[in-house]
């Protein structure tokens, strides 16, 4: 597996590999991998011949009071997960290579970023937006993998591949969870014993809210006020709980169709964000019932 720091020499592997007509998915990771990243190297290996994975902690998508520098860097063991997961290579520059001091050309999404964490984040997906673009400007992918736990960034991404016409699918996984159900994140190593017992709830009140519309509710305030007092009972502090059109982001006023609840809550300093899509109008299966059995237990 080759270790790439510089995007020239990232550019040259790249059309080295296809040259040789091989195609390449690239998976855009900040690092600390956990098995929500490997998953997306392996659907990454499923779709192309040649797998990169990007590791970069972008400054440029941290607010100035966000934790940038606390950000975990655990390069060498995720280098040797991407080994273990057939990466071909990473890329992993220092932040000089990505931004230059004089750095002055932006790509900024307009409608997508306005709600949800665009709003608490301001300047985040624009950050975001600009890095994946140069990201992919320097491994020149036919294939991005994302996963759906960050389902805004994840839609604005496809929505400048598609407004800019990068050659580039993008493919998305779903949201990997912890056998208690938090969702896999890089922040959950911040969480106190008693934070990470208390940030169960917020997958749990999605899935009561998934069941609780499947079964016919249609009230968005109920909704949103039992997520709300779930996760202000397990001790978290709720920054936004958004009830929203999966394919616009907007907010709904009436629960019908796809539709996607978003949440981000703080515990502690930690800020985790988690969300869970419904198709409004389908009868609840099997499946979803138990799955919050056994969440519950
Ligand atoms: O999802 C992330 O880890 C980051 O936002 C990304 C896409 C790698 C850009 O820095």
């Amino acid at each position: 597996m080759k270790i790439i720091k510089k995007i020239k020499k990232m550019q040259t592997y790249s059309v080295s590999l296809r040259k040789k007509g091989m195609s390449i998915a690239v998976v855009p990771t900040m690092g600390c991998l956990h098995e929500g990243h490997l998953k997306l190297i392996d659907t990454a290996r499923s779709h192309a011949a040649a797998v990169i994975v990007t590791i970069f902690v972008n400054p440029a998508q941290f607010g100035p009071k966000e934790d940038f520098s606390k950000y975990p860097r655990p390069l060498r063991s995720d280098f040797a997960l991407c080994r273990k997961h057939g990466a071909d290579a990473v890329f992993a520059p220092q932040p000089d290579e990505m931004y230059p001091a004089d750095f002055s050309t932006w790509v900024e999404e307009l409608a997508l970023s306005k709600g949800l964490c665009g709003k608490s984040r301001p300047s985040h997906f624009k950050g975001v937006t600009t890095v994946v673009t140069k990201l992919f400007n320097a491994t020149l992918p036919d294939f991005a993998v994302f996963g759906r736990k960050d389902f805004q960034q994840a839609k604005i991404i496809g929505r400048m591949v598609r407004d800019l016409n990068f050659p580039v699918k993008i493919v998305l996984e779903d949201i990997v969870r912890e056998k208690d159900g938090l969702a896999k994140s890089s922040r959950n190593i911040y969480l106190s014993d008693n934070e990470r017992r208390g940030a169960i709830s917020i997958s749990r009140s999605l899935k009561s809210a998934k069941l609780a519309i499947l079964d016919g509710e249609k009230k968005i305030g109920t909704v949103r006020k039992n997520i709300v007092s779930e996760i202000e009972g397990g001790g978290g502090r709720i920054d936004y709980v958004e009830i929203v059109g999966s394919e616009n982001l907007e907010p709904v006023k009436k629960i019908s169709g796809k539709t996607l609840i978003a949440v981000a809550s703080f515990f502690g300093k930690t800020r985790l964000i988690d969300n869970i899509e419904i198709v409004a109008g389908l009868a609840r299966d099997r499946n979803s019932k138990s799955e919050y059995r056994n969440s519950k237990r």
